[in-house]
């Protein structure tokens, strides 16, 4: 039912009406030894989940709330360059789809005019050395009216209808993105990370701004550089040192 023309990613769709999180899910066949391009996508999420352990609000019929299972030949350290390829593929398919333009926040998070749009969250089935699955969970604010967004929400986060003036075909967008998202995927298992890198620092608003990185070991404030070829962020403080950030809330400064 989603009509897509992707060669392998989005083959195997399992659709569900409401399930606690897709990710949940999508960890499951991997482990049970799903094949690559395999998409779990449900109109409505009862405990969806975002980074660093918050919940994901996921009204029923509104967005779009997928999770996709990669299995590249990668070790470990190489699994964010997924998150940041992730990020290009939406971006690309939002702005194909609705000409608006996104902005992505560093590592993951895809703003419109300020305000939070879509989140990634990349996991991992792993050995030290070797990546079993990546499971790229994807949520996007298509349709949501403001009434939707609980208060807490109001003032940080957006839907692409609500930026777009016009309500947005879901399944056109899906479409678009696992096709960006193909050819993306392709470029980077044949060419490496240096192309995808290019294409999101196009989107980035976070570099030569002055940030704060919130981690969990403590907070860096500086001047956000550019990103590593790993995809890290790499931060200039004021007296000039340098800091690699690995995993970060990201504050940028005005
Ligand atoms: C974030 O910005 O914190 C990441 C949010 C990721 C949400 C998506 S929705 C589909 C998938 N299933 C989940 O439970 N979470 C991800």
């Amino acid at each position: 039912q989603l009509g897509l023309k992707t060669k392998r990613l989005g083959w195997n769709v399992y659709y569900e009406e409401s399930v606690p999180s897709t990710q949940k899910i999508a960890h499951k066949l991997a482990h049970d030894g799903a094949e690559e391009g395999t998409l779990v996508i449900a109109e409505e999420q009862t405990a969806g989940r975002g980074r660093l352990d918050r919940s994901w609000h996921s009204p029923k019929g509104t967005g779009i709330w997928m999770s996709l299972i990669l299995r590249p030949a990668i070790p470990p350290q190489q699994a964010p360059q997924l998150t940041l390829l992730a990020a290009v593929a939406v971006s690309q398919g939002i702005q194909e789809v609705t000409g608006l333009v996104p902005d992505i926040k560093w590592p993951n998070d895809i703003l419109l005019n300020g305000k939070k749009a879509v989140g990634i969250l990349t996991e991992l089935q792993a050995d030290p050395d070797q990546v079993h699955a990546v499971i790229v969970g994807i949520g996007i604010n298509v349709n949501q009216t403001r009434e939707h967004f609980p208060s807490e929400l109001a003032s940080t986060a957006t839907s692409l209808a609500l930026e777009a003036g016009k309500p947005v075909n879901r399944a056109q967008l899906v479409q678009m993105i696992l096709s960006k998202f193909e050819t993306l995927y392709d470029q980077y298992l044949q060419h490496g990370f240096s192309p995808i890198k290019l294409l999101w620092e196009g989107y980035a608003v976070t570099i030569g701004k002055e940030v704060v990185a919130r981690t969990l070991s403590g907070t860096v404030s500086g001047v956000a550089l550019g990103i590593t070829d790993t995809g890290t962020l790499k931060l200039r403080t004021k007296d000039g040192d340098i800091h690699y950030i690995y995993s970060a809330d990201i504050e940028i400064k005005k």
